[in-house]
């Protein structure tokens, strides 16, 4: 299939990232980088999730920030602000807050399943479908997760059918989209592209999008590798910020700015511009005390210091 002209990313920094930081980051913080992602031109932004605080204390101000950001005069209509709901208890909170768009996060191995959400896969499904059907009585979109669909850090290697039967199972419930989680960035290439391939057997490939973490630094080859299959949709975080806190060793997802300079590259078209992508990664960077890990950010920004 032929590489896509456009692409759509799905900016996960002030989820995905900032649910894995050490330090707790105020609210106020959180606001702010999500107002500059939406002035760089981000189409979706994650804002949080409805968890449990005592599993990711980083989200307790879930209700706090979504409110604060659809309220704002900085919001954008046609800018979406989902936010992660693992359940029922978690939905409700989400739609009390404003949500119009939520994410439901399976998983293609067991262990990961019950070390991230507290239950196994077919548990999870269950509990996925209660809120398929809420979100649908409201008209509230649902995005699906599969975690782990290359590799798991308890399992090891990940079987590409088990991935595509989860993620077939999340668009049958309702699903418009599923992200397919390489947790771990263990992929290459191959790996990704034998994973993809079965998915997208079961699920038509614009259904698709590539959430991969950076940890080997292979993400942008393996967002490279998924072009070329005609995928269009990727996840990604600005600054590189992230990873999950029940997976030991996994770093941030693959950098906004990073995907942005491929695609700019490439000639494909993602409505980014990577100044606004500078500005926020260095608000947020500033604020943790550390460089995004951005290659892509560091050398503009050294070349801007040059003058
Ligand atoms: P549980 O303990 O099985 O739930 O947690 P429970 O129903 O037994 O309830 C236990 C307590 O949790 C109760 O409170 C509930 O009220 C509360 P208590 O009576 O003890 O005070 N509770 C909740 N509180 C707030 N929001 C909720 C909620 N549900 C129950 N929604 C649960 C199940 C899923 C909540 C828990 O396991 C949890 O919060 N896990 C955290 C999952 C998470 O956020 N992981 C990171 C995101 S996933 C990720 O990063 C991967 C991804 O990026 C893709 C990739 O990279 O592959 C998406
Ligand atoms: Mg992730």
């Amino acid at each position: 299939m032929a590489q896509p002209k456009r692409v759509r990313l799905v900016e996960v920094g002030p989820r995905d990232g900032l649910q894995n930081e050490a330090q707790i980051v105020p609210a106020a913080i959180k606001i702010e980088l999500i107002e500059r992602l939406v002035d760089a031109g981000l189409p979706a932004i994650e804002v949080t999730s409805f968890v449990s605080p005592k599993w990711v204390p980083q989200m307790a101000d879930n209700a706090e920030v979504l409110r604060a950001v659809l309220s704002s005069s900085r919001r954008r209509p046609e800018v979406s602000y989902p936010v992660l709901t693992p359940n029922l208890k978690g939905f409700d909170a989400a739609i009390e807050a404003g949500a119009q768009e939520v994410a439901i996060f399976g998983a293609a191995s067991e262990t990961f399943s019950q070390k991230n959400i507290n239950c196994g896969i077919a548990e999870s499904l269950k509990r996925f479908a209660a809120v398929v059907d809420a979100a649908s009585a409201l008209d509230v979109r649902v995005r699906g997760y599969v975690s782990c669909v290359v590799a798991c850090p308890y399992e090891g290697p990940v079987d590409p059918q088990k991935a595509a039967w989860v993620a077939r199972q999340l668009v049958d419930m309702g699903c418009y989209e599923v992200s397919l989680g390489d947790t771990i960035g263990a992929g290459t290439p191959a790996s990704v592209k034998r994973m993809i391939e079965a998915c997208a057997t079961v699920v038509p490939i614009e259904r698709l999008a590539g959430h991969y973490h950076d940890t080997y630094g292979m993400a942008i080859a393996n967002i490279y590798a998924s072009l070329q299959l005609g995928m269009a949709v990727f996840d990604s975080s600005i600054a590189g910020l992230g990873g999950c806190p029940y997976a030991p060793g996994a770093s941030g997802n693959v950098a906004t700015e990073d995907v942005v300079y491929l695609l700019d590259g490439l000639a494909i078209e993602s409505g980014i511009a990577i100044d606004g992508l500078l500005a926020a990664g260095g608000f947020i960077a500033s604020h943790l005390g550390r460089p995004p890990t951005s290659k892509v950010a560091r050398a503009l920004l050294a070349r801007q210091c040059r003058g």
